[in-house]
């Protein structure tokens, strides 16, 4: 530490002046935003030290920041274990999670037929230039699952909640089934969140998360997060030293505070995707709703066992009856308080067309294959008065 500041120059003063204060016996609440690339010790030995991994601590942000890793520690805490690690964005969770479990030229990547469509995409244009091979494969019909195996797939990528049918993969059966074959399963949480399930505690080697969605739940970050078994521990953590697209400290103490909020804000995302599905299911305008909360769900039994009773989720689809593409667009632009955002999981309710957004990149044969169609709508369900998005909707639909 600089002795006697007061008697250097005005240049030094200016870079050392008020910095570096020991905490005075006082605890924050709330972890701060540790806005710094480094950290300094008394002793260079402490450095090589921390280095040596012979006692913990923090030298550089890319190896670990302590708003981060207040952030983790608590994604991990509500994933029910593991090493949880965060990162730059969802589609930087994805990176890290398949280079983790060992991703690399010539291993087969099984992926589940109903990814986002930026994952698929990434597999095409990231995954295979590695050299991995892509299969996409059906997860979600029981009498098909044998097929995955024949692959023998390295990994098995897929969504807990898919996106943007809402279908729900028998996970525990998977994982019992991939294990069998010494396939690795990584799985995206994003849509379910630890409230509906922890695939850790499924045995899952690695789950995902765009942090950008409920974690966060204002719309105001972009972040990632890894969760994976402790035995993938030092891998995800090494691989990220390496891979570099770290999670900024400010958005990591905005998705920690995020995270008090969640089991709130989820339980009323929940009460309010649920009570429009029940609506629109029985609206004259509306072909079909996709929902598992509903009992005309393919998967409204699994979402029954496997999420316990917490809900169903935020999100819910839906098809209008007899809507062009242009139809959908007078919708949408109808829309007052579903705000047209490429997103969900915020507090405020929004509108996805998935036909000209989240599976754009798909070609329109690929788009009907998964049963979305130029009249399919997604809504993120927010926690406003569900009356007055009731109204909202009702008031649109009578534009068509
Ligand atoms: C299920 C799912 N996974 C991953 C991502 C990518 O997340 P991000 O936009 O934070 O990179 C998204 C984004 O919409 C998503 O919906």
């Amino acid at each position: 530490m600089v002795r006697d500041l007061r008697s250097r120059g005005l240049a030094t003063r200016a870079v050392h002046a008020g910095e570096r204060k020991r905490p005075d016996g006082f605890i924050p609440i709330s972890t701060p935003i540790y806005s710094t690339a480094t950290f300094i010790y008394d002793h260079l030995s402490e450095i090589d030290s921390i280095s040596a991994g012979e006692r913990s601590g923090f030298t550089y942000s890319r190896h670990g920041n302590p708003t981060n890793a207040a952030f983790e520690e608590a994604v991990a805490s509500l994933e029910g274990g593991g090493v949880a690690l965060s990162v730059a964005s969802g589609m930087a969770a994805i990176l890290l999670a398949l280079l983790c479990v060992g991703v690399e030229q010539g291993t087969t990547i099984a992926a589940s037929q109903d990814l986002y469509g930026v994952t698929t995409k990434f597999l095409f244009d990231v995954a295979a230039r590695w050299g991995a091979r892509i299969e996409f494969v059906d997860v979600l019909d029981p009498d098909k699952r044998k097929d995955i195996w024949k692959l023998e797939p390295k990994v098995l990528l897929l969504e807990s909640l898919t996106n943007p049918l809402l279908r729900i993969p028998d996970l525990p059966s998977l994982v019992k089934e991939a294990h069998a074959h010494k396939t690795c399963i990584v799985v995206d949480n994003t849509f379910a969140t630890p409230l509906l399930l922890r695939p850790l505690e499924h045995g899952a080697d690695c789950v995902v998360h765009s942090a950008t969605k409920y974690f966060g739940g204002h719309g105001d970050l972009t972040g990632g997060v890894v969760v994976v078994q402790e035995e993938y521990g030092a891998e995800v953590r090494h691989l990220a030293r390496l891979v570099g697209a770290i999670l900024g400290p400010f958005e990591a103490w905005l998705a920690l505070r995020g995270i008090k909020t969640l089991p709130l804000r989820f339980g009323r995302h929940c009460e309010n995707a649920q009570r429009l599905a029940e609506w629109l299911a029985v609206h004259p305008r509306v072909e079909a709703v996709y929902y598992p909360g509903l009992d005309s769900h393919p998967d409204s039994q699994l979402a029954k066992t496997l999420f316990g009773g917490a809900g169903s989720g935020g999100v819910l689809s839906l098809k209008i009856r007899g809507a062009r593409r242009e139809d959908i667009f007078r919708f949408v632009d109808s829309l007052e308080l579903f705000l047209k955002a490429t997103s969900l999981g915020d507090v405020q309710s929004l509108v996805l067309y998935p036909a000209i957004s989240s599976h754009r990149d798909l070609s329109p044969k690929q788009r009907e294959r998964l049963g979305i169609t130029d009249n399919l709508i997604r809504l993120s369900a927010g926690v406003e008065d569900f009356e007055d998005l009731k109204n909202d909707l009702e008031q649109a639909l009578a534009k068509l």
